[in-house]
């Protein structure tokens, strides 16, 4: 199944909106398959955004990933990471529709509560990058048979 890491970001953890960003992709219908809080170092995020390191914003961007701990999630579901995608919404939370988490909760360009992965293979190999085997659960979610079509269960 189709996996995709979810970092509240330092503003999310700030403002209280932990709770408020589970319960959308909860509600969304997605699989909760791992989470920890952690402090993210200047390695860890160099590697991270490695697409972003040589550009202007990244000085600012490292500064404010490292000003308070995180939380990281990894879900589970069919084609999940378009669907988180969508309910994240526009990097810039102004461009952001409402609805979105980004678009209904945020102002700031650089303060948009929480990064999701863009792709299929980002989501896998960002989801090894932050959480061990262990860390990691496999379990059966009842509600599925409500949610997915037969062939997009696993
Ligand atoms: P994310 O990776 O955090 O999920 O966000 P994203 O895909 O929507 O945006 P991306 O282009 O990957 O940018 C990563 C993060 O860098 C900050 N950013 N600042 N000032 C700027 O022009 C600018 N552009 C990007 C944002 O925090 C963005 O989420
Ligand atoms: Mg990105």
């Amino acid at each position: 199944m189709e996996r995709t890491l979810i970092i509240a970001k330092p503003d999310a953890v700030q403002r209280g909106l932990i709770g408020e960003i589970i319960s959308r992709l909860e509600q969304k219908g997605l699989k909760l398959v791992g989470m920890k809080m952690a402090s993210l170092d200047e390695a860890m995020l160099r590697s991270h955004y490695a697409e972003h390191v040589d550009k202007d914003f990244y000085a600012g961007l490292e500064q404010f990933m490292k000003s308070s701990p995180v939380v990281l999630m990894a879900w589970e579901g069919f084609e999940c990471v378009e669907s988180v995608r969508n309910l994240v919404g526009a990097t810039n939370p102004r461009q952001a529709d409402p609805g979105s988490i980004r678009g209904d909760l945020a102002i700031g360009a650089g303060r948009n509560l929480i990064h999701a992965s863009d792709s299929a293979a980002t989501g896998q190999a960002e989801v090894a990058s932050f959480f061990k085997e262990e860390e990691l659960f496999s379990y059966d979610k009842s509600e599925y048979v409500h949610i997915y079509e037969d062939s997009e269960r696993t």
